[in-house]
């Protein structure tokens, strides 16, 4: 190993997140070690931040997507992983229940099994942030808890010609522009997916909401509810995973624009406060209106 030292950014307490010293995490059966290149940020990291814990509430590691290559494999792992590999995952930043997992540090763990093998042409910053992007459309349109969408096969088959829709509310945001994508390929017969936790307007339209960390397959607590560990979602992540892992190799899904923050690890904090400020605003460009993603490498 490199070294034996690591550094990440944690929450020390409600509202206080701090780039700290601290262990490189044990290795559990089913995760990878992994050398971080590149984290994203997502809106979720400020949130978590400022959200309450029991009061003996270890520090807990921030981030929920990062980019790197492996350093260890883990036991129990199908996926065929070996040191050097490029990948790119998602992680639970702020963990109750596995405070050491998050991506806010040079060492971190990524869960085998769900993580996507970077192609050569997709860099670090690029994989960490459509990482997140790919669970959250896998979860909220692909699961049958959800919208329940047939999981395309992979090569892409054209429609069968029959006309289906789906709108994506806050289809300018880094999950959005991914989750388009998606729905291009298939696009069903139900309506709403709405990432952006507004009210439904309509009663006539039922709305159900996801967490991406179920992908995981493991149990975790938020805010005090408790989330079991949920298996088919754990399959459902594999199988996307694998599939978006031939779409970004055949170059038919890509990441959302990229804001890239200087400062490495310690520019996180900035990062988190950027986003919390509502910074991140939909960009005009010439023939393409976006909103950018922040990623920040090291
Ligand atoms: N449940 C889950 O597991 C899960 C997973 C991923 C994301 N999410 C949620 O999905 C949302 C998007 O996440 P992200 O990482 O993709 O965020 P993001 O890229 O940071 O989103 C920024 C974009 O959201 C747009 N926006 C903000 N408020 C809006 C509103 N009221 N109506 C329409 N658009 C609005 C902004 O558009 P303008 O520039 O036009 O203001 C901006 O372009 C967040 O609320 C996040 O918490 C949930």
């Amino acid at each position: 190993m490199a070294s034996p030292i690591n550094h990440g950014v944690v929450k020390l307490a409600v509202g206080e997140a701090k780039l700290s010293t601290i262990p490189i995490p044990k290795i559990r059966d089913g995760y990878l070690l992994v050398k971080t290149a590149a984290v994203a940020l997502n809106p979720t990291d400020w949130q978590t931040v400022d959200e309450e814990n029991p009061p003996s509430t270890p520090p807990l590691l921030l981030g929920c997507d990062a980019a790197g290559v492996v350093v260890e494999v883990g036991k129990g792992i199908n996926k065929p992983w070996k040191k050097g590999d490029r990948i790119a995952c998602i992680a639970h930043g702020g963990n109750e229940v596995e405070p050491t997992d998050g991506s806010f540090a040079e060492y971190i763990l990524m869960k085998g099994d769900i993580g996507i093998h970077l192609p050569d042409h997709v860099s670090f910053e690029q994989g960490a942030a459509i990482a997140s992007g790919i669970n959250t459309a896998a979860l909220s349109m692909y699961s049958p808890k959800t919208l329940g969408f047939q999981v395309p096969t992979f090569p892409i088959q054209q429609s069968s010609g029959e006309e289906k829709f789906v709108l994506i509310y806050g289809g300018s945001s880094a999950s959005g522009t991914i989750a388009i994508q998606f729905a291009k390929f298939d696009a069903g017969p139900l309506l709403y997916v709405n990432l952006l936790g507004i009210q439904n307007p309509r009663s006539d339209v039922e709305s159900r909401f996801m967490l991406g960390y179920t992908a995981s397959g493991e149990r975790f607590v938020i805010e005090g509810q408790e989330w079991p560990a949920s298996p088919e979602d754990f399959d459902l992540a594999k199988t996307f995973v694998a599939l978006s892992e031939k779409l970004l190799e055949a170059n038919l899904i890509k990441n959302h624009p990229i804001k890239l923050m200087e400062g490495g690890l310690g520019g996180i904090l900035d990062g988190m406060q950027y986003l919390k400020d509502g910074k991140i605003c939909m960009l005009f460009e010439e023939r393409f209106a976006h909103s950018e993603t922040l990623a920040s490498s090291f």
